[in-house]
């Protein structure tokens, strides 16, 4: 049968693989059995998530106070900036089992659920912080990392000021065109110098356009990650999950445990995940909008698999794949927009 969320009752300590197994306590500040049914949203007009690099100053200015606020609220209140970042701690790092199966960790990376959680995630996310700053059609910046302008950490993530910095991260990246080829091990690649930029930016959007490439396109297993039911535990990921560890990588600190970015348990805490995610979001919504919709899978396994999250009303919603699998549907958009690697040469 399809994955099911966890009993909020039966909470343990995740751990931090990168850590030596560290316990840490990723529980929800809630546990309710008080869960209903996620609706889709009203039409209403779509919010149209932009390129961070583009974000006018106003909007910049927008999101830095959602944020603000977010990061005021109560340490233990479901919307607090960091209780919003543990939850992805809750569900990479092992702190459910699946019901009915003791022995298996729920976990939504490295499987076909990778791109519907996390859509999901930002999803509630925006409205959060849209509701913050009483604004129905907040949408959250994405970090545009497939066009050349995008490469680098978009600038206002960087003003220590600001309530978007986070200084857990690889400073030597501050303002380093990305290489798609960087390991941050055992020794880290060195950055490229701008003499070099025109071959890595070629280099990176190839990578890009490979992710569509024909047999990603008709076996959705390898682009999405393979399938997983209840009872199971898999970690096969997809080429989008492959790709997208990069930028975990190059935002994160070389050093173990590599907080924040650099490790799943802290990753959320950075606010260049959120954007970050945007962009996977958005290329998964390319690749949807390429297959015209047909869904990866028609299995119940997939469509059925369901999820919980604590609403933009204080809600507890169970969520399933099946109703998001068209980002219109949840209410945004990515804006106009171009996708410079479409046909690149090699
Ligand atoms: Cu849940 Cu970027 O990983």
């Amino acid at each position: 049968g399809p994955v099911q969320p966890p009993d909020l009752s039966m909470c343990i300590l995740a751990t931090d693989s990168q850590a030596d197994d560290e316990p840490v306590n990723c529980c929800p500040p809630y546990s309710t059995s008080n869960i209903v049914d996620f609706v889709l949203p009203p039409d209403a007009p779509l919010r149209h998530r932009k390129p961070a690099h583009k974000l006018s100053p106003k909007e910049i200015e927008r999101f830095k106070v959602a944020i603000a606020k977010m990061k005021q609220l109560d340490p233990k209140d479901p919307w607090n900036f960091m209780q919003q970042a543990t939850i992805h701690c809750t569900f990479c790092n092992g702190a459910f089992f699946q019901v009915n199966y003791p022995d298996k960790l729920l976990q939504v990376h490295a499987t076909w659920l990778f791109a519907p959680w996390h859509r999901y995630y930002l999803y509630f996310w925006e409205r959060i912080l849209g509701k913050l700053i009483d604004d129905p059609t907040f949408a959250i910046p994405y970090w545009n990392w497939d066009v050349p302008d995008g490469m680098f950490i978009p600038s206002f993530y960087l003003d220590n000021s600001s309530p978007l910095y986070n200084d857990k991260r690889n400073h030597d990246h501050y303002k380093a065109l990305m290489d798609f080829d960087y390991k941050n091990e055992p020794t880290p690649t060195p950055n490229p110098t701008p003499d070099q930029y025109k071959d890595v930016i070629n280099k990176n959007l190839q990578k890009v356009e490979n992710l569509f490439n024909k047999d990603n396109l008709n076996k959705p297993d390898l682009f999405m990650g393979a399938p997983v039911s209840a009872g199971e535990f898999v970690e096969v990921r997809g080429a989008l999950e492959e790709l997208h560890n990069l930028a975990h990588e190059w935002v994160g600190p070389v050093a173990k445990p590599n907080h924040d970015m650099g490790n799943f348990y802290t990753a959320a805490r950075d606010t260049l995940f959120w954007a970050h995610h945007g962009n996977v979001d958005r290329l998964w919504d390319f690749y949807q909008k390429k297959r015209m919709y047909k869904p990866e899978s028609n299995l119940a396994d997939y469509l059925e698999a369901s999820f919980i999250f604590y609403d933009e009303n204080r809600q507890v919603v169970k969520v399933k794949v099946s109703d998001c699998l068209r980002a219109e549907d949840l209410g945004y958009t990515y804006a106009p927009e171009e996708f410079p690697w479409q046909g690149i040469r090699r």
